[in-house]
């Protein structure tokens, strides 16, 4: 099992090395190795996606990813930031699944920003498509403009696109998901303006003929933002496009009291998968000791489960993190009065006890 671990920027190399302990702990024969990426990357060898850390990742069963990003390269061409690391990565080995759960753990309930009885038990699966849509439909650019009320004015353009077979290989992901869950699916689009988002909606109601025992329904993305935060809990799988994904999951994400716990998977036809944190590189508190490791150790979880095919390692780490979090250690962005305050080493070495303890009794 080759694991290609990519910490990348601000926080990326504290939460990482946490999640590398863990999975050290497991007593699996791993090979693991480290290739730099992102702001990182640019620094040390002037791109954010080096041709030897692409073909490491391409090699790899898996890949454990930190975060990239820094306000520090907002000037930069936007070939050579950051970001072009982790969407080069998904379009280059085809990661266009993306699993993004949001779900409420019960000691953190009171850490959301909604009342508790509306997000507590809360579990929802976002299936956010991940190599379509306007990220990457072409053309695009700025120009002057050729015509339109302002001619000769400058203008910026990106293209909405999606094909009929993207968007069925994503229904089908969704689909087979809710058969593992509660066989309901809810697909978001714009059907009601937009072309590419009719096309969508047609495209997932066909697929959904082959699910019989599995509900569809649709919902437009502005009506998903609002019932997301007024009634969160009638989700269960919801399958939407690239950039609708990208913003409900964090809305999502939030929900749950702390992005700092949610762990994400993104998918290829292959099953080789990318694990991440749904959160960022955080630099505003990089280098203090102070993020939250679960994320990326629960991501190594998921990494476990989809690509490794270990369901039990990956029970044992998830079971390990509710026992940290029953003990009441709490890093700072879910910490509450009454509870412990750890760094993000001490929140790796009590995962670490966790599995070990529960290897002692087995
Ligand atoms: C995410 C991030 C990325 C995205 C950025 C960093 C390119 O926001 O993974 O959600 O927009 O997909
Ligand atoms: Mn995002």
């Amino acid at each position: 099992m080759k694991i290609a671990v990519l910490p990348g920027d601000g926080i990326g190399t504290e939460i990482v090395a946490e999640a590398v302990k863990v999975l050290r702990a497991l007593d699996l024969r791993f090979e693991m190795e480290t290739a730099p990426v992102g702001g990182a990357a640019y620094e040390a060898q002037g791109h954010p996606l080096p041709e030897a850390t692409l073909q490491l990742a391409r090699q790899a069963d898996a890949i454990l990813f930190g975060a990239v990003g820094d306000w520090k390269y907002d000037k930069l061409e936007r070939q050579l930031r950051p970001e072009q690391a982790i969407l080069g990565l998904r379009k280059h080995l085809g990661l266009f699944a993306n699993f993004r759960p949001a779900i409420c753990y019960e000691q953190l309930t009171h850490a959301s920003s909604l009342k508790p009885e509306l997000v507590a038990g809360l579990d929802i699966l976002i299936i956010r498509e991940l190599t379509g849509d306007i990220y990457f439909g072409q053309p695009r650019g700025r120009r002057q403009a050729p015509d339109g009320h302002f001619p000769g004015a400058e203008e910026a353009f990106d293209t909405m696109r999606y094909t009929r077979p993207e968007i069925e290989r994503i229904a089908h992901v969704a689909f087979q998901a809710a058969r593992k869950r509660s066989r309901r699916v809810t697909s978001v689009d714009k059907a009601n303006v937009l072309e590419t988002f009719q096309l969508w909606k047609d495209v997932v109601t066909e697929v959904g003929k082959r699910y019989p025992d599995v509900a569809l329904d649709h919902i437009y993305v502005d009506n998903a933002a609002m019932q997301l935060v007024k009634a969160p809990k009638k989700f269960d799988v919801v399958v939407t496009g690239n950039m609708f994904g990208d913003i409900l999951s964090d809305e999502a994400a939030m929900l749950t009291g702390s992005i700092g716990m949610l762990p994400s998977a993104s998918l290829n036809a292959g099953n080789q998968g990318l694990y991440e944190p749904s959160h960022g590189s955080a630099p505003d508190i990089a280098g203090q000791g102070v993020a939250n490791p679960l994320a990326t150790i629960l991501s190594a979880a998921m990494m476990l489960r989809y690509s490794l095919n270990q369901p039990e390692a990956a029970d044992r780490i998830e079971s390990a993190v509710q026992h940290v979090l029953a003990q009441g250690l709490r890093t700072a962005d879910i910490w509450s009065q009454g509870t412990t305050k750890v760094g993000t080493r001490q929140m790796g070495d009590a995962v670490v006890a966790a599995i070990t303890s529960t290897k002692k009794t087995i």
